[in-house]
């Protein structure tokens, strides 16, 4: 039997479902039961009914799905691929934002640590960011760990003061300027698509931007015929199942996410097979991410 057939034959003897974000390796969105951007994972996460869900992503999805369904099994195929992103924003300095303004929401980029949930007011991802900043009644807003989406959606949200953090995605942050202009030159006739954890002068490059949904969705729906793809080579394969007539290029080799590739299929066979890695959310970090984490289902579905 190969291994996509283990993989299959297991996931119904341990009553599992395969979660998985589109910048994992091909073929393991290809045995995916849902695959996603990471608004609609935490969405789907909630009305799952098996016991099982086996999350193909980065540590902070796991995480935010054992948060949003204590009662399940959560496993992570390699406990290691985590999000550096996640870790790029302080405690001590979301407390000493709150001491400056009293009227301030700490809004929290889901590529974030748990811990960093607990002390904000609402999270976010690059899907519903705009609109829930927008519905949000405070005047400030400290938007951590991502400088960069929080810059495009202060440019979208003109009425609110935003306090920015340093961090950002070390694969998207590092697209340049240059290496756009190359493929625009090499494409002239292709629409570049791009994801707001790239830096300002380079989404002022673009025709569209929007979360990893959104660049599908556009991509798909619109009459164009060829894209430049600014964001992690995973969503290629989405685009080209979607899309077989249109072309599509990435716009530099340099976008790859090493730690969603950590992902492969033998690890997913590995982990329904053990049931490992199992991911754990002690009572007082998830009694205080699950607000903000809900509070973002529910303004983000309104
Ligand atoms: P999406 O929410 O757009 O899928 O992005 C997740 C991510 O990690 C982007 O780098
Ligand atoms: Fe984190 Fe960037 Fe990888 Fe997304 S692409 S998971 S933001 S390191």
């Amino acid at each position: 039997m190969d291994i996509k057939a283990k993989i299959l034959e297991l996931k119904k003897e341990r009553n599992a479902v395969i979660l998985a974000h589109y910048y994992v390796p091909d073929e393991v969105q290809e045995i995916a039961d849902y695959i996603g951007d990471s608004f609609y994972l935490s969405k789907i996460a909630t009305g799952i009914e098996a016991d099982t869900i086996v999350f193909c992503g980065v540590s902070f999805m796991g995480e935010s799905a054992k948060i949003l369904n204590p009662n399940k099994v959560v496993i992570m195929p390699d406990e290691t691929a985590d999000c550096a992103m996640a870790h790029m924003a302080a405690v001590d300095k979301i407390k000493k934002v709150r001491e400056q303004y009293d009227d301030v929401a700490v809004v929290c980029y889901i590529n974030s640590v748990a811990e960093l949930k607990v002390h904000s007011d609402v999270c976010v991802t690059s899907a519903n960011a705009i609109k829930i900043v927008e519905a949000l009644p405070n005047k400030n807003i400290y938007f951590i760990p991502d400088v960069n989406l929080a810059r495009y959606v202060a440019s979208k949200v003109k009425d609110k003061h935003f306090i920015f953090n340093d961090g950002f995605c070390p694969i998207h942050h590092a697209l340049t300027k240059e290496e756009v202009e190359k493929a625009k030159k090499q494409y002239p006739n292709a629409e570049f698509l791009v994801h707001p954890e790239c830096q300002s002068d380079i989404l002022e490059m673009a025709d569209y931007i929007g979360s990893t949904s959104g660049i599908i969705d556009y991509a798909s729906s619109c009459e164009a015929k060829e894209f430049i793809i600014g964001t992690e080579q995973g969503v290629l394969y989405e685009l080209r199942k979607k899309n077989p007539d249109k072309v599509f290029h990435l716009v530099s080799d340099n976008m790859i996410c090493h730690d969603m590739k950590k992902v492969t299929l033998e690890k997913v066979l590995s982990s329904l097979e053990n049931m490992n890695y199992q991911m754990e959310v002690n009572d007082e970090v998830r009694n205080g991410a699950n607000h903000s984490l809900n509070r973002m289902l529910e303004l983000g579905s309104k």
